[in-house]
């Protein structure tokens, strides 16, 4: 693949002797938005958290704009973690602070902006996800829908290259949950941003995705276009695309 933002490379990982992670290789083409399907457990969320250094692999390689995160300490992580964004799978939010501090957060930790500039931000990709005059709400004060909303504003304040969703639908209603994939597909029009998108589920997956990479049992069993992931006839595979269990 020409030159993909995001590249695992025979991606080892254990924990406690249980091997999660048995050679993954997979290339994220820049720009473009791959969906990871996979069942529950079978390492969707540790591969994610690799691309940003939140595991290091036991063995391979992570590359992140041409560059080997694998050995980064956290002050090497600190750039790679402003170019991917990351919509974590549970408790986005902080709890006791105002939509405002959560997403002005890493702006006042990455930058050294004045206030005002901070304040024009934060209103700025509120926006980006159809959202106005929150600032001042406390988390609980919002819908399930409108939490992952701010999450994602928060995800995207430092202006990422790469965003990686874990989840961003589950437990939303249809309708919300369209809202959120449409927002993803905007984002990637609008901002040209690369994205994965882990999901369980299929609908969100063929209305989001350019790609699918299927893992299982430790490897991307499958990777390739909707039409193809559509047309497989991988029994493993299409097992899971039309029943959400394998085979
Ligand atoms: N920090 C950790 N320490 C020990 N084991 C872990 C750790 N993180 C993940 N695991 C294990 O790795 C395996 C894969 O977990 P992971 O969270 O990636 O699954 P997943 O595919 O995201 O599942 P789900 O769809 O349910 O979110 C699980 O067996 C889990 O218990
Ligand atoms: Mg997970």
């Amino acid at each position: 693949m020409a030159d993909p933002f995001i590249q695992y490379v025979d991606l080892h990982k254990s924990f406690n002797d249980k091997q999660v992670l048995c050679g993954v290789s997979l290339g994220i083409p820049r720009g473009a938005t791959v969906v990871v399907l996979g069942g529950s457990g079978s390492g969707k969320s540790v591969l994610l958290r690799h691309t940003i250094g939140l595991h290091s692999p036991d063995s391979g390689r992570v590359l992140v704009d041409g560059v080997d995160i694998s050995e980064f300490n956290e002050k090497q992580l600190l750039a790679t973690r402003k170019k991917v964004g990351m919509l974590f799978q549970a408790g986005a939010l902080f709890d006791s602070m105002t939509v405002f501090e959560n997403v002005s957060y890493a702006l006042f930790e990455h930058t050294d902006w004045e206030s005002d500039r901070v304040r024009q931000r934060v209103t700025e990709v509120l926006g980006y996800v159809e959202l106005e005059q929150v600032e001042e709400l406390m988390p609980s004060d919002l819908s399930g829908g409108m939490r992952k909303r701010v999450a994602l504003a928060r995800a995207i304040a430092l202006a990422p290259q790469a965003i990686l969703y874990d989840e961003p639908t589950t437990g939303l209603d249809p309708i919300t949950a369209n809202t959120i994939n449409k927002l993803i597909r905007s984002l990637q029009d609008r901002l040209g941003i690369t994205s994965i998108v882990v999901t369980h589920d299929i609908q969100s997956a063929f209305n989001v995705g350019d790609r699918i990479a299927f893992l299982y049992k430790g490897v991307i069993m499958f990777e390739g276009s909707m039409d193809e992931a559509r047309t497989s006839d991988e029994p493993i595979l299409k097992g899971f695309l039309e029943g959400g269990g394998y085979g």
